[in-house]
């Protein structure tokens, strides 16, 4: 008989008694649950999962050494964590509808431990199989497995209750039951399903507990405290199983072992041993092929090698998915030193800020990609716009719904926090002086990147091969959708406008022939940071100064200003669509009125000094701004120098992509060193698409220019230099980062940063001659200007 087939036995008879359970015992609430309910939404475990619902219900995993006491306190792994000794960890196949596969190489621990989650689309049941491979040198390594779930708020939000029972011994491989009720979910039961293999050490331990709601999220030290209040050195909890709000099964095995999770609403029938097996199975052979499809590979990453690499980008990227809820601290004080007027204001604001009273909000809701799970598991505005670019191919909805999610934390004004630190649990990941948001404060306005991409697809005019999605089969439910988004972009807009405004009054010279009113400025800057920018230690001005313009935030509001115009054209709001359009119109402008330094050639921020407007270049990143945002076509005077300049193998150009900072540059690897020559995927990515977007307009209608051959040319040379750093380095490593060296290519900062740096997947297919572009879309045909945004991401 196979290994699995006693877990198969024992479940068998279980799903019968359960069924019977259900048909008798119990009513459920009519459900509304949806492929999107359940999943592994707390990314900043190696695995837990709860559901999109805010104050219910939290699953997790924890594993350690079980040989003593003293290794397993020791040695209890529960958050991904940098330095824990794993030699890589992540999941190699998943999708967000369906389930995964994710494996932990836990070389200290001499294992490899495999979370393998699938749920079924109706949201009604999940599970979870777990197992332990110990490496072969060490055949027989005792390890300790203990699964936790708790109930947030039992008193809130209707009935919720919890109650665990240890099964007798071996009875249908149970070896805990926990049946509840949460009022958004109606009645539920988990059940946990022992060791197939026969290897359990000890007794199972179940234990419940009642915690105070501030450790609810703290399973690991409500563990250790237990434990450590037991006598000698005993390695198991004592077996307290009943009502609480924290339920432990703790099991302990020596060698292989494989154990399951599963959930279901009262009823659905619970997944099995053998439904796991064959859906498990079922995504992980046809999950290779979806992949190619949605993303396809072409010359020279067609080898089989790049598969895996793809498969797994995505799969980190997707299961980074993160569903947070709780309050956050924001200083609401307005105070006048955040207008950051005077000449010292950013000494002035922090003044402010030092007396400002914190207001902990309302407990606020986001579903986000996270960055990296180990280091930033939680909300980023700045990043989430990157990481939506290949779920917006992956799977439209599912992307809509983080948009939605995201604009609607906005408040009344327009602002979104920049970080998104809700609840302690995320709280608990920063240092405090990080916590407060501020409503002044803007960053870099990404999901704007979406809605032209979203319009092109509604549209027809850009290709989709991802989940079959209800916007597209609806044009009701898209432009419900999209009526609903339109007035909180443009809120947002208006909001940036606003706060960021530059100093247009008079008080300050501006160039003869600018457009007054249409230049900006980062609020939130000190002498050595801009971390509002995104761009954290990117060089500006310094001293800072009151009368400073942005490059950068200019062209964000370019780029914003084009998704509305989009946006409102396609829901037939025209006057809007045209004003929008003169807003583009106007920054295009601008950015070479206010920013083009001639005699450098080069775009650059702008400040006051000897009371005359100055421009102050650093060149890099912000010097491609106009460029990346889409603001220049093929035949812009300034086109050449900036191909220039980012082809400058002593300035942008590197080995391993483009560099943050020019090498040139005086400030190139000083300090932080953090934007300062790093290569930054997020970026590089969008500079290879613009750049052949900008090689295949034809907006006259005539041959390509010399200049377009170049910037395709370009394109090509650094599509393949980007796959090839992040691949390499992956391939050296088990690990994604968060920025390369411009030197040698090896990753840098945060590893298991599979967050933008997965907009690598992007490129893997591209291709640059027009007559390939692919799927019968013919880019150059689509002209203008204004509507460039809407087609560069189509392979
Ligand atoms: C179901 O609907 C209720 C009421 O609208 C809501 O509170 C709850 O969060 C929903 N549950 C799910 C799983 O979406
Ligand atoms: C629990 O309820 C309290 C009081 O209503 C609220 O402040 C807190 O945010 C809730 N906790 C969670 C995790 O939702
Ligand atoms: C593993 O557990 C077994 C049973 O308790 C024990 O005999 C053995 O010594 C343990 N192995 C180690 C390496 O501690
Ligand atoms: C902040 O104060 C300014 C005046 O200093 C006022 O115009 C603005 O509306 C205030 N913003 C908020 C959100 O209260
Ligand atoms: C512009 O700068 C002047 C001089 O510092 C200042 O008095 C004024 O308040 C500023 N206006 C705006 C809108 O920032
Ligand atoms: C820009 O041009 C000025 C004047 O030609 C020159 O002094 C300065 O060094 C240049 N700056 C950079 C960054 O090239
Ligand atoms: C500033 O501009 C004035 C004329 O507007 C000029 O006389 C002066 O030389 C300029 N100062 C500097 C430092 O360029």
């Amino acid at each position: 008989m196979a290994p699995a087939s006693p877990l198969s036995r024992r479940v068998r008879s279980l799903v019968v008694a359960f069924s019977v359970f259900a048909l008798t015992v119990l009513t459920s609430n009519a459900s509304n649950a949806s492929w999107q309910t359940w999943g592994p939404y707390r990314p900043n475990l190696y695995f837990g999962v709860r559901p999109q619902v805010p104050e219910t219900l939290l699953m997790g995993l924890m594993w350690a050494s079980g040989d003593s006491r003293d290794k397993l306190l020791s040695t209890l792994r529960d958050t991904c964590e940098q330095n824990d000794g794993m030699r890589g960890y992540g999941w190699t196949y998943y999708d967000t509808r369906l389930g995964g596969s994710q494996t932990m190489h836990d070389t200290q621990l001499q294992l490899d431990l495999d979370t393998d989650f699938l749920k079924t689309e109706d949201g009604a049941t999940w599970a979870v199989r777990i197992t332990g491979t110990p490496d072969p040198s060490a055949p027989d390594v005792n390890t300790s497995v203990i699964l936790h779930v708790a109930v947030e708020n039992v008193t809130s939000n209707g009935p919720k209750s919890l109650v665990c029972e240890k099964q007798t011994e071996g009875k249908d491989g149970i070896e805990a039951v926990c049946r509840g009720e949460i009022a958004a979910l109606g009645e539920l039961e988990l059940n946990v399903l022992g060791d197939a293999m026969n290897n359990l050490v000890y007794n199972t331990a179940v234990k419940s507990v009642q915690v105070p709601e501030d450790k609810i999220w703290q399973a690991k030290s409500v563990f250790i405290d237990h434990l450590r209040a037991l006598p000698g050195n005993q390695m198991t909890l004592e077996d307290a199983a009943g009502a609480g709000n924290m339920h432990f099964v703790q099991l302990t095995f020596q060698g292989p072992f494989k154990l399951m999770l599963t959930y279901h609403g009262v009823e659905a029938t619970p997944l099995n041993p053998n439904t796991v097996e064959s859906g498990l199975s079922s995504l992980r052979s046809t999950f290779p092929s979806t992949v190619d499809r949605v993303f396809p590979r072409s010359s020279p990453f067609q080898q089989d090698k790049y598969a895996k690499f793809t498969q797994e980008i995505l799969s980190n990227l997707l299961g980074g998915l993160g569903f947070f809820h709780g309050d956050t601290k924001v200083d609401y004080s307005n105070a006048t030193e955040y207008l950051e007027t005077d000449l010292d204001f950013w000494l002035k604001a922090q003044a402010a800020m030092a007396r400002a009273p914190i207001t902990t909000t309302a407990p606020l809701t986001l579903l986000t990609h996270t960055p990296s799970r180990p280091f930033f598991p939680r909300g980023f505005l700045w990043d989430e716009g990157f990481h939506l670019l290949p779920v917006i191919e992956w799977d439209l909805d599912l992307a809509v719904s983080v948009l939605q999610s995201w604009l609607n934390l906005m408040d009344e004004d327009g602002w979104i926090g920049r970080e998104q630190i809700l609840g302690p649990e995320a709280r608990s990941r920063v240092p405090a002086e990080f916590h407060v948001q501020y409503p002044h404060y803007a960053n870099p306005p990404t999901l704007s990147l979406l809605f032209p991409i979203l319009i092109s697809k509604l549209a027809g005019t850009s290709p989709y091969a991802g989940h079959p999605s209800t916007y597209l089969s609806s044009p009701d439910d898209a432009s419900r959708m999209l009526k609903d988004l339109y007035p909180l972009l443009a809120r947002h807009y208006q909001w940036f406008r606003r706060t960021q405004a530059g100093n247009f009054t008079g008080a300050y010279p501006r160039p003869e022939g600018a457009i007054a009113g249409e230049g900006f400025r980062w609020r939130g800057r000190t002498p050595m940071h801009c971390l509002t920018s995104g761009l954290d230690d990117y060089p500006r001005a310094n001293p800072p100064h009151p009368g400073e313009l942005h490059v950068d935030a200019l062209a964000w509001v370019g780029a914003s200003a084009n998704a509305l115009q989009q946006v409102a054209r396609h829901l037939g709001e025209q006057a809007d669509a045209d004003m929008y359009e003169k807003h583009v119109a106007a920054v295009k402008h601008n950015l070479d009125a206010l920013h083009w330094d001639a005699a450098n050639k080069t775009y650059c921020d702008a400040t006051i000094a000897s009371d005359n407007y100055t421009l102050v270049c650093y060149e890099g990143y912000v010097s491609l701004f106009p460029l990346l945002l889409g603001l220049m076509d093929a035949d812009h005077p300034n086109l050449p120098a900036v191909l220039d300049l980012l082809s400058d193998p002593a300035k942008m150009w590197s080995d391993y992509g483009l560099r943050s900072l020019s090498a040139a540059d005086p400030n190139y690897g000083k300090d932080d060193n953090y934007w300062r020559g790093a290569v930054w995927m997020n970026l590089n990515v969008l500079a290879v698409l613009r750049l052949r977007d900008v090689g295949l307009q034809n907006p006259a209608g005539q041959g390509r220019t010399p200049v377009q051959t170049r910037a395709l040319s370009l394109a090509a040379q650094l599509r393949e230099r980007l796959v090839n750093t992040v691949y390499n380095s992956w391939e050296q490593t088990g690990f994604f980062w968060e920025q390369y060296s411009d030197k040698t290519g090896e990753g840098t900062h945060s590893r298991a940063f599979t967050g933008w740096t997965a907009c690598v997947i992007l490129l893997l297919g591209l291709q640059f001659d027009k007559t390939t572009v692919g799927r019968g879309m013919d880019i150059a045909s689509l002209g203008s200007s204004s509507s460039t945004l809407s087609f560069f991401w189509c392979r």
